[in-house]
């Protein structure tokens, strides 16, 4: 089983990339092949359908569709996913992403970021994507990390490992057949 996750923040500082760090970590552990990409690397310009192809978006695309299931992490940004992220997932087509479960992350200055993670699935189900039953964020109060990477917060580690598990259970199915989901 391959994962490809993909952080969806321009600060280097990110919360939601640490969080999604310690994702990998623990897919690692379980012998996942997992390939991290990382948004502010691939220096993307901004998307116009004239622009054609550049390094970044193909390294994106291609990592995408060589992968079983797709982790997407992404600040809270006025209610709503960052513009990077956005710009990023623009140069997507359904061709991509179609059938792969999706699991949204995010973090948020408040409590939890909610409204970034029902944007990133509503942008999920326009690529075609099969979104998984979980999610999970972070937020004030539940966004410390120790210098290890571990989340300091009891139940971030106990989500991350649900949300894990959900999404490995969901790609299972969705290889075996045992599921079909048209777009
Ligand atoms: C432009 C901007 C808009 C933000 N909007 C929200 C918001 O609507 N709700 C919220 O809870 N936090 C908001 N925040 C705080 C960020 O969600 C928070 O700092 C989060 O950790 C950013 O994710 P990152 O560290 O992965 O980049 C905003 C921050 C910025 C810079």
């Amino acid at each position: 089983m391959k994962m490809t996750l993909i952080a969806g923040s321009n600060n280097s500082g990110s919360v939601s990339t640490r969080l999604l760090r310690y994702l990998e970590s623990l897919l690692v552990s379980d012998g996942i092949t997992v390939s991290f990409v990382d948004i502010r690397e691939l220096q993307l310009p901004l998307y116009s359908p004239e622009s054609g192809q550049n390094p970044g978006a193909l390294r994106l695309q291609n990592e995408i569709v060589n992968a079983d299931a797709l982790i997407v992490a992404t600040p809270e940004y006025h209610g709503s996913i960052s513009g990077a992220l956005k710009n990023a997932l623009d140069y997507l087509t359904p061709g991509h992403v179609e059938g792969k479960p999706v699991l949204s992350v995010s973090s948020a200055g408040g409590p939890l970021g909610i409204s970034s993670l029902t944007h990133l699935q509503t942008i999920v189900r326009n690529l075609h994507g099969v979104n998984c039953a979980e999610w999970i964020s972070v937020g004030y109060g539940s966004n410390d990390f120790a210098p290890d990477g571990v989340p300091l917060d009891a139940g971030v580690r106990e989500r991350a490992a649900a949300v894990l598990g959900q999404l490995i259970k969901m790609t299972r199915l969705l290889s075996a057949g045992t599921v079909v989901v048209t777009g």
